[in-house]
């Protein structure tokens, strides 16, 4: 249930009392509805950073973070990670219940009839310089489709079903043109004959002079991690997706806003920060405890990359399954990585330290995935364009959530002004 009012709490302001009406949701977590606080005491509430703050009710995903539960629409993520497909899991997101056999293929036909993007938009790649990050490419040229289907830009529903679809499907095919245009290779198209891991792969790593199939043991656990990424209720970007979106935005442009979002190093750009974190370690002699000094001392910036969670004060259960997913990869191809080394003996460090147990920080979902992302090829810096692939059915269904509301509330925080009082402006030959 969403807006439940079970009971009351109550709040003295400047000796006026009001009774505030409290909320429970399905899970049983509690909330303080203040929303007509400042009409009745002439007061706001203070909350940097939204870590006591409500915005929404929603339906879509299930987080206690005391326990490290995280549920997508009621299932386990591990529980659809183990059995079910990135597709089925999108599909999952955006329409509320898991596709039947019927439903999935024809989201399959869709999603394939969608994947090219339009020929004129191929040519922008040609514009960046090669070494421009794959997430602003991504963020610009998500924003850019919505000039290419503007017809689409109006918001009525079946225009966003379509899309949707079109998003989903085109995005992997854009991070893949980045990345072969980062290497000057010609682009491989995608293709109807292969499922949507395996087609995002293929158009990665073939090329008119290989044409090796994807090994299945990767496509898996591509599929594995995508679902892993795929929601996270309202964290950074959603919550920017969202305030975006209330502004009465597109979809294209709302989600284009998340992807910047992500990029941030203390969220989803964490990933590639890992693993150059792991490199760097390496490259000094593989000793993790400077790291760990580093990352307690206040006098440094440095943060332990990977690890701490604003909602997670437990094993963020994306991590373990992140960090079996690598090993069993690893197994299968039988290979080895000492960044996986480095990593396992750096979170047992940190997991003994009393720093990390005193604040709860344990690896949170960024730790474990690069390490397998590297095992397929990825570049390091494409590491966060993979999150967000992982992310977008999320982000939609948030965004979607939001419009199903009926006419969305404009985000719009307040503030306490602590600036100066009123000045006259003196002319400009008088001022110091
Ligand atoms: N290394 C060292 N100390 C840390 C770390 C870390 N990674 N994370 C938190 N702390 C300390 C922090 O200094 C603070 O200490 P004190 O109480 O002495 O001031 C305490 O733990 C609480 O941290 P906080 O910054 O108040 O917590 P937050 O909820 O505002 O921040 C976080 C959460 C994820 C931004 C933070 O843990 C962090 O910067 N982690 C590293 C970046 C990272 O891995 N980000 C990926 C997040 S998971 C993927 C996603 O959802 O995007």
């Amino acid at each position: 249930m969403g807006d439940k009012t079970c009971d009351s709490a109550t709040l003295t302001v400047d000796g006026h009392t009001v009774s505030l009406p409290m909320m429970t949701g399905s899970e049983g977590e509690r909330a303080v509805d203040i929303r007509h606080l400042r009409r009745e005491t002439g007061v706001i509430t203070y909350d940097p950073g939204f870590a006591n703050t409500g915005d929404c009710t929603s339906d879509i995903t299930y987080i206690d973070g005391e326990h490290g539960v995280l549920r997508y629409r009621g299932y386990d993520v591990e529980d659809l990670a183990d059995h079910c497909e990135f597709v089925e899991v999108a599909y999952l997101l955006v329409h509320g219940s898991l596709p039947n056999a019927q439903q999935k293929a024809e989201y399959s036909r869709l999603l394939n009839l969608h994947s090219l993007i339009h020929e004129d938009m191929v040519h922008f790649f040609a514009h960046y310089p090669d070494r421009a990050h794959p997430m602003a490419v991504l963020s610009a040229m998500v924003v850019s489709l919505s000039s290419f289907y503007p017809e689409l830009g109006e918001n009525r529903r079946e225009d966003i079903d379509m899309t949707v679809t079109r998003l989903l499907s085109k995005l992997r095919t854009i991070a893949a043109f980045s990345y072969k245009k980062s290497l000057g290779e010609p682009i491989v198209y995608p293709r109807h004959d292969m499922k949507y891991c395996e087609n995002f792969l293929n158009m990665m790593f073939n090329s008119p002079v290989v044409k090796d199939p994807v090994n299945p043991v990767l496509a898996d656990a591509l599929n594995q991690l995508l679902i892993l990424h795929a929601d996270h209720e309202q964290n950074c970007s959603s919550s920017v997706v969202r305030a975006v979106g209330s502004a009465d935005a597109n979809l294209y442009a709302s989600i284009s806003a998340g992807i910047c979002a992500l990029w941030g190093p203390l969220h989803g750009g964490a990933n590639q920060h890992v693993i150059e974190m792991l490199q760097d370690i390496r490259a000094n002699g593989g000793k993790v405890d400077r790291a760990i000094e580093r990352a307690k001392n206040r006098d440094d910036s440095f943060r332990l990359m990977g690890f701490g969670h604003r909602v997670y004060k437990s094993y963020d259960p994306r991590a373990r399954v992140a960090k079996k997913i690598c090993k069993s990869v690893m197994a299968a191809l039988n290979r080895q990585d000492p960044l996986l080394d480095i990593a396992q003996e750096l979170e047992a460090k940190a997991l003994a330290d009393p720093y990390f147990q005193e604040r709860n920080l344990y690896p949170n979902v960024d730790f474990y995935t690069g390490l397998t992302y590297r095992q397929m090829g990825i570049p390091t810096d494409m590491l966060t364009v993979m999150f967000a692939i992982g992310r977008l059915p999320g982000w939609i269904a948030q965004w979607l959530e939001l419009r199903s509301e009926g006419e969305p509330k404009i985000a719009r925080p307040r503030q306490i002004y602590t600036g100066p009082g009123l000045r006259t402006v003196v002319p400009i030959e008088e001022r110091p």
